[in-house]
């Protein structure tokens, strides 16, 4: 059984899970709290090859099922490599998304069965859930615009609009279905300092009072909202 607390940020691209997730591990190591990073796809040297094979525009003949078993594949290696060690040793691990990205994505957005990508994601994650989710909700066009940002857009980033907006309605409903585990963040036009307030509010209040090991888990969960 793992000790430490898994955190994990999620949501359509550019909605702000890298920002906030720098923010937040600042603000818990601030807070005395012992803090690991990870992301994917790329968190492990193994998964930054496979991120390079899943993003490179030469990939554009790569086949959905490749891709699903891809970033499976390289979440496999994050859970080994760092998540597990890092739980196992009492630490907060916040991910940088995790396996609900899958769900939303190859699950909601390209059509594959929400079942099968579930079973493959608990071979990879070997069983292990998130304590806490945070779900960082955007409108599609504003969110690809801030990924984008000023350089060319990858292959995932090109698709169609329409499927950034089915991923966003995947993410509202999973998030819907399991209040316990998820907590909305609405990013709208609010300022990163004003998302990264209400992500540190939803992350100290599941934690509880405070560092150590007696209360570092079991804080309040109050369900699913938008804080
Ligand atoms: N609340 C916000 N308001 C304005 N710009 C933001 C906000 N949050 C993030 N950004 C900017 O949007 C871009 C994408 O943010 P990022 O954290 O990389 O998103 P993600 O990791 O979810 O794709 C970055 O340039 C970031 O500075
Ligand atoms: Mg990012």
């Amino acid at each position: 059984m793992s000790k430490g607390v898994f955190i994990t940020l999620e949501g359509p691209d550019g909605c702000g899970k890298s920002t906030q997730s720098r923010l937040l591990a600042d603000a818990l190591a601030t807070a005395g709290y012992d803090v690991v990073r990870t992301f994917e796809p790329g968190g492990t040297s193994i998964g930054r090859r496979v991120r390079e094979m899943i993003l490179d525009t030469k990939s554009s003949g790569m086949c959905g099922i490749t891709e699903f078993l891809l970033y499976a594949a390289d979440r496999a290696q994050d859970v080994h490599e760092v998540i597990m060690p890092a739980l196992a040793a009492g630490r907060i691990v916040i991910g940088d998304r995790f396996f609900d990205s899958s769900i939303a994505y190859q699950g909601y957005g390209l059509g594959m069965d929400i079942e099968a990508v579930r079973a493959v994601n608990c071979i990879a994650t070997r069983g292990l859930v998130p304590d806490l989710t945070v779900l960082l909700d955007i409108d599609p066009a504003t969110g690809v615009a801030r990924a984008t940002g000023n350089r060319d857009a990858d292959r995932i980033e090109r698709r169609k609009l329409e499927f950034h907006a089915a991923v966003r309605r995947a993410y509202l409903q999973m998030a819907e279905g399991e209040p316990q585990r998820f907590r909305v963040v609405g990013v709208g036009d609010r300022s990163i300092d004003q998302v990264h307030a209400a992500v540190r509010r939803a992350v100290f209040e599941f934690l509880g009072p405070g560092p150590g090991p007696s209360c570092v888990r079991g804080g309040s969960q109050p369900g699913a909202r938008e804080v």
